[in-house]
């Protein structure tokens, strides 16, 4: 059988200049575990160009969803960009990935840290209803430069709520904190200034981060995951990995593409 699967794109989303999100057929035996990646792609000159995106989707929806960047001169996602209802594309059947509940040592609060793209992995975890049952709260804090760039956020802030089977876990335990870094919003600066002032935890009424009651899930650029898991590290958190379990895991949100 053949390691990469054929999928229909269903529905294409712009949300910005540089940021969009599809939707493609799943084939049923494609089988993933929220927060998990796949290899996905085009055919190019009669070869497969393919890169790693996580599922935005849960891993129980008959669709899969995708969230990119594109770069106008990335080998992949110049040609993505322009993909419309109809066309198809490419997706790897052996999903991966470190972002995994499994991976946590059990603990109170879960912080799924995400920048830009980064937000991704965090889609589908947050639309697991096994994660709320292992956590008392949530906390998904979404960093980008613009407004414009929080995708998903009236998914998280309305239908997510008002999920039939999970919604009143949704309100009771989510806790929701976009953040910008360029243009004036609600909540401004880096994840990993609001982490180090304390900030975040204040404004959403947590205790200030702690290795006993608190994991991390961080999906960010290189630049990113360096500076908030020397943070991390430096409050005694220890990384986790499929074999031991830890504190926080990371998972780097793909770039150059
Ligand atoms: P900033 O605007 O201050 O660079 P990017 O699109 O470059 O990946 O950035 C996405 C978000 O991540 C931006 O808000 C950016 O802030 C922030 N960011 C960039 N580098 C870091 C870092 N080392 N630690 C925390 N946040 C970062």
């Amino acid at each position: 059988m053949s390691s990469l699967a054929r999928e229909r794109v269903l529905r294409v989303h712009h949300w910005t200049d540089t940021l969009f999100s599809f939707t493609t057929t799943r084939d049923p035996s494609f089988r993933f575990t929220n927060g998990q990646f796949a290899m996905i792609g085009l055919e190019v000159n009669g070869r497969p160009l393919l890169r790693a995106y996580s599922m935005v989707s849960a891993n129980y929806e008959e669709q899969l969803e995708f969230l990119s960047i594109k770069v106008p001169d990335g080998p992949l996602t110049s040609r993505l960009q322009h993909i419309k209802e109809g066309d198809e594309i490419i997706v790897g059947r052996k999903p991966t990935g470190t972002l995994l509940a499994d991976n946590l040592i059990p603990g109170k609060h879960l912080y799924l840290l995400g920048t830009g793209t980064g937000l991704a992995p965090f889609m589908s975890i947050i639309k697991d209803p096994d994660v709320y049952d292992r956590y008392e709260k949530i906390v998904l804090v979404h960093g980008c430069r613009f407004v414009s760039e929080l995708a998903y956020r009236e998914e998280i802030t309305g239908s997510l709520r008002d999920n039939e089977f999970f919604g009143d876990l949704v309100r009771e335990k989510l806790i929701y904190y976009p953040t910008v870094t360029r243009e004036a919003f609600d909540n401004q600066g880096r994840i990993t200034d609001l982490l180090e002032s304390g900030k975040l935890c204040r404004d959403i009424g947590l205790p200030a981060l702690d290795r006993e009651n608190d994991r991390v899930m961080l999906c960010g650029s290189p630049a990113m995951l360096a500076d908030t898991v020397a943070l991390l590290e430096a409050r005694g958190f220890d990384e986790g990995s499929h074999n031991t379990p830890g504190h926080y895991v990371i998972e780097k949100a793909f770039v150059e593409r």
